[in-house]
């Protein structure tokens, strides 16, 4: 366990800067997600710790010593990729055993970490097979006990997931979550995927084109996004957006909507343009007067829940309802949009309204 400190870290490739000034604490032990579109960053960020692409600027630190300049197999990381990358020649003791017989440990000890490892992975049976010869799942489980062996200060993991059918992706979170809580070891973890992140980490880390949006507790990030990118990346069905101002002590959405807010709410907003933003599982079924009604455009019972897309005016809302609702595409339906679920955002820097913390 060690922690990791990045402070300022760019990374250009020629003249193409990539990263832009990014910083990060992470505590030892900790379990941190790098989240993000593709392209933003996260596996360059992961190589730079890693040692296998130089740094352009700024500095990174594993346990407090500066690695900058330190090789790859000096700075007591493993790293697990989305390619297992395993030996096809080799058994799967020989692949886990691999790096330690490099390293030149002794047969014995070899043995030892071989078999905890494979005990910890469930692989026990597997250990005399080939890799053609194992499922996707189970090749995956191989790549990480290749990293256990080792005994790092810190596992990096690369999409590791991202191989594998959806049904075997879940398990697979639930066993590396499980594998940290027993190891303890420091863990970044890079994925695209939003509700990887939100389930597996102690902290997300969303970023998007080369620079931190924001960086937290995942349930934090979601009540409390920074920013336009945060809100619309994490959550699926993502958060409905509407553009418009503050009338009075209400919302008047472009498209005509009305949506009450909270007095502060109203009065932190001023006359600016704004982005209101309310996600699908908080919009509610009202009936009567008083509520806003549209007309359905598309229902999508899912058994649990229901999805639904309203045209209100020219605005178009999409609820996720968790009961059944027996409408159709031309029906009409009444919602209301609860004021202390609305959030806030300034159009032109798509900061979050700071109000002093009234939602
Ligand atoms: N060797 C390279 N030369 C030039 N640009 C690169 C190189 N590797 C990555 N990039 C660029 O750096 C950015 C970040 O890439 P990457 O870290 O792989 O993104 P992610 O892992 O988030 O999908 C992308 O715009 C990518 O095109
Ligand atoms: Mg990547």
């Amino acid at each position: 366990m060690a922690p990791v400190q990045i402070a300022n870290v760019t990374k250009s490739y020629g003249a193409i800067s990539v990263m832009n000034g990014v910083s990060l604490d992470i505590a030892e032990g900790d379990f941190v997600i790098l989240v993000g579109p593709s392209g933003c960053g996260k596996s360059t960020l992961l190589r730079m710790i890693a040692g296998l692409e130089s740094i352009s600027g700024g500095t990174i630190a594993i346990g407090g010593r500066r690695v900058n300049d330190v090789a790859p197999k000096d700075r007591d990381i493993a790293m697990v990729f989305q390619s297992y990358a395993l030996y096809p020649h080799k058994t799967v003791a020989q692949n886990m055993g691999f790096a330690l017989k490099l390293a030149g440990r002794p047969q014995a000890e070899i043995e030892a970490k071989v078999k905890a490892a494979g005990d910890i992975l469930a692989l026990g049976p597997l250990m005399d097979r080939y890799p053609k010869q194992l499922s996707g799942g189970q090749r995956q489980r191989v790549a990480m006990g290749r990293a256990i062996v080792r005994e790092p200060e810190v596992f990096l993991f690369d999409e590791p997931l991202s191989n594998l059918d959806a049904k075997l992706r879940v398990q697979m979170r639930t066993e590396i979550k499980a594998l940290h809580q027993r190891l303890k070891t420091t863990t970044i973890y890079v994925t695209h995927d939003q509700i990887e992140a939100m389930t597996m980490a102690d902290r997300i880390v969303v970023m998007n084109g080369g620079r931190i949006e924001q960086a937290g507790r995942p349930l934090d990030l979601y009540d409390r996004p920074a920013n336009l990118f945060v809100a619309g990346f994490l959550g699926s069905p993502p958060m409905n957006f509407l553009n418009g101002r503050i009338e009075g002590d209400a919302f008047r959405a472009n498209g005509g909507t009305i949506l009450r807010l909270t007095p502060d709410l109203a009065k932190a907003a001023g006359g600016r343009e704004l982005v209101a933003g309310i996600r699908p599982e908080h919009v509610v079924l009202a009936n009567g007067e008083g509520h806003l009604t549209g007309t359905v455009i598309v229902d999508e019972p899912t058994g649990a829940e229901t999805q639904i897309a309203l045209r209100i005016g020219s605005d178009e809302i999409l609820a996720n309802f968790r009961e059944r609702v027996p409408v159709r595409a031309g029906d009409k339906l009444s919602i209301q949009l609860p004021s202390d679920k609305i959030h806030l955002f300034d159009k032109s820097t798509g900061q979050r309204l700071a109000l002093g913390d009234t939602q």
